[in-house]
């Protein structure tokens, strides 16, 4: 069966809630009727997320009506107890609420869970044969999303079973099959390679959906919409006219109970390998061919190749990190990082990394690139700043006047919008001038919530569209880009940690870059 294969209907299934607003919109295509096999669906991902993203799109009629969603985890349920599993993370973490009799009595009786040791191939075994009994039972017609949402530690170990178990898409010709792989993918740039290789060996790329979720966050996809669908940005997007660009990343929580994986990665792994670059990319990119997944990841990819490389010995000149001590975040004393569950008394683990970067093409050079991210900040904020060149001449104002420059700021959460900073005159006799703001808002302006990243995501992998998910080649690349700096803070213990309390702006180090980062 075809790959892109799709249905477009604006659905109303028995019971099911369709918005009439959102018909006619991409999301509203619905995917072939497939089976959902999410392995560590006892986790908290899959409680938190990706469960309510799948039971939205079936209140929302995307999900197709045969299908079937398989929990394949460790914790000992029955298919019954994992249903009634299902339903009270669907109270607890379901924007919709607790699931209604009407939806979840069908929804509930396509759940199924296999109990499984992932080294143990009798339980590959038996997922193959529950899978080819929802395939004819059910009319799922073979086609499979596996969902890798466990420690990535098992990963290799999933998609080596799966192709010995015969559920490899090789082995597996009836109807299609596909893999979304959750980040991180990898811990450094060896171990990236090395999990490539093993995916490579059961998968074909276009069958591998890796995941940076904010890639699925709408607000991160109009920023191609407002480059490409609008005739006055681009002919000044360049070094002509933009003087830099801060991408922030900045949240207020801190690691959440997940001391132990992150005390492992830290903020450069955690957020700008992944997540922050790619914002980069978006804002950075040529116009693609067409708006395909390919041509639009092509030129993601160019960007990537165009970043001027960090000499090891230069980190410390294009990089600072910082880690929290205790501090006070809206008024409630926070410990700091190293008073953190899981997290080792001494760490060396950055909770805030800031780089300057550089984009080496005849668009782009010169013009630099800041980013930062990192947690137990002043508050959760996250935006992309344009900022353009001074003008040439000053004709208006008191000389007293700042005259700032235009400034183009596309928020992506917790506030959704675009924002554009320019200088007008102060009512009153005096030629005064001052900053405002001419602002669009998502809420107000679409009146409808962005969904949540994860249903955009898991409907376009049912679809077979790879556009809002990474390719290999891009996430190789995004590796290289960080390693000088990995590199060189494991090896050199950072002085003067912790360097920020909980709730700042982060480091002071940071100000090194550029003295013009944005308030948080
Ligand atoms: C995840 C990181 O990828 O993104 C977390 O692992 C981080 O540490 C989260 O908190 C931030 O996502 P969002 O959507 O809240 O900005």
């Amino acid at each position: 069966m075809s790959e892109s294969a799709t249905a477009t209907a604006a659905v109303t299934t028995d019971g099911a809630v369709v918005n009439p607003l959102r018909a006619g919109l991409q999301t509203d295509r619905i995917s072939d009727p497939c089976s959902l096999v999410f392995f560590g669906a006892s986790g908290d991902l899959f409680k938190r997320m990706l469960l309510p993203a799948v039971y939205a799109l079936r209140l929302r009629g995307i999900l197709p009506h045969d299908f079937s969603l398989i929990g394949f985890s460790r914790s000992a349920y029955t298919d019954e107890t994992f249903r009634e599993y299902c339903k009270t993370q669907l109270t607890a973490f379901s924007p919709s609420g607790a699931p209604q009799d009407a939806v979840w009595n069908d929804f509930a009786s396509r759940i199924f869970y296999i109990c499984a040791d992932f080294t143990d191939r009798r339980h590959f075994d038996d997922l193959r044969k529950r899978l080819e009994v929802n395939d004819q039972a059910l009319g799922t017609r073979g086609n499979r999303l596996f969902y890798l949402s466990t420690p990535p530690a098992v990963f290799p170990q999933i998609v080596t079973q799966l192709r010995d178990a015969g559920l490899d898409p090789r082995s597996h010709t009836t109807g299609w099959t596909r893999l979304i792989v959750e980040k991180p993918f990898g811990t450094d740039l060896e171990s990236a390679r090395a999990l490539q290789r093993e995916i490579e060996h059961v998968f074909n790329e276009p069958q591998v959906y890796r995941i940076d979720h904010y890639l699925g966050k709408e607000t991160v996809q109009d920023i191609l919409a407002l480059r490409f669908a609008n005739v006055i940005f681009e002919p000044i997007w360049n070094r002509t006219y933009i003087d830099s660009v801060q991408i922030t990343s900045a949240e207020s929580i801190g690691v959440e109970g997940r001391g132990g994986y992150y005390d492992n990665a830290g903020a450069l792994r955690d957020m700008i390998q992944n997540h922050v670059l790619n914002l980069l990319a978006l804002v950075a990119m040529e116009p693609p061919a067409n708006d395909g997944g390919e041509a639009i990841r092509n030129e993601k990819y160019k960007v990537f190749s165009a970043i001027r490389p960090i000499a090891k010995d230069d980190v410390g000149n294009c990089a600072v990190r910082g880690q929290y001590g205790a501090g006070t975040i809206s008024g409630a004393a926070v410990p700091g990082y190293r008073d953190e569950p899981d997290v080792a008394s001494d760490s060396n683990t950055e909770t805030f990394a800031a780089l300057r970067l550089f984009v080496d093409s005849w668009r782009w050079a010169g013009v630099p690139f800041y980013l930062r991210s990192g947690k137990r900040l002043a508050r959760k904020m996250s935006e992309i700043a344009v900022t353009f060149k001074p003008i040439p001449h000053r004709l208006y104002g008191e000389k007293t006047d700042a005259i700032d420059p235009n400034m183009l700021i596309v928020k992506i959460q917790p506030d959704e919008g675009i924002s554009l900073r320019f200088e007008a005159k102060v009512p009153g006799p005096k030629s005064h001038i001052r900053s405002v703001f001419m602002d669009f808002n998502y809420g107000s302006g679409f009146s409808v919530q962005s969904p949540p990243a994860y249903e955009r995501l898991i409907a376009d992998a049912m679809r077979g569209d790879p556009t809002l998910f990474t390719r290999w080649d891009a996430v190789e690349l995004a590796w290289e880009i960080v390693t000088p700096m990995l590199d060189v803070w494991e090896n050199g213990r950072a002085t003067g940690f912790p360097n920020y309390p909980a709730g700042s702006q982060g480091p002071d180090a940071a100000r090194m870059l550029t003295p013009d980062w944005r308030l948080l």
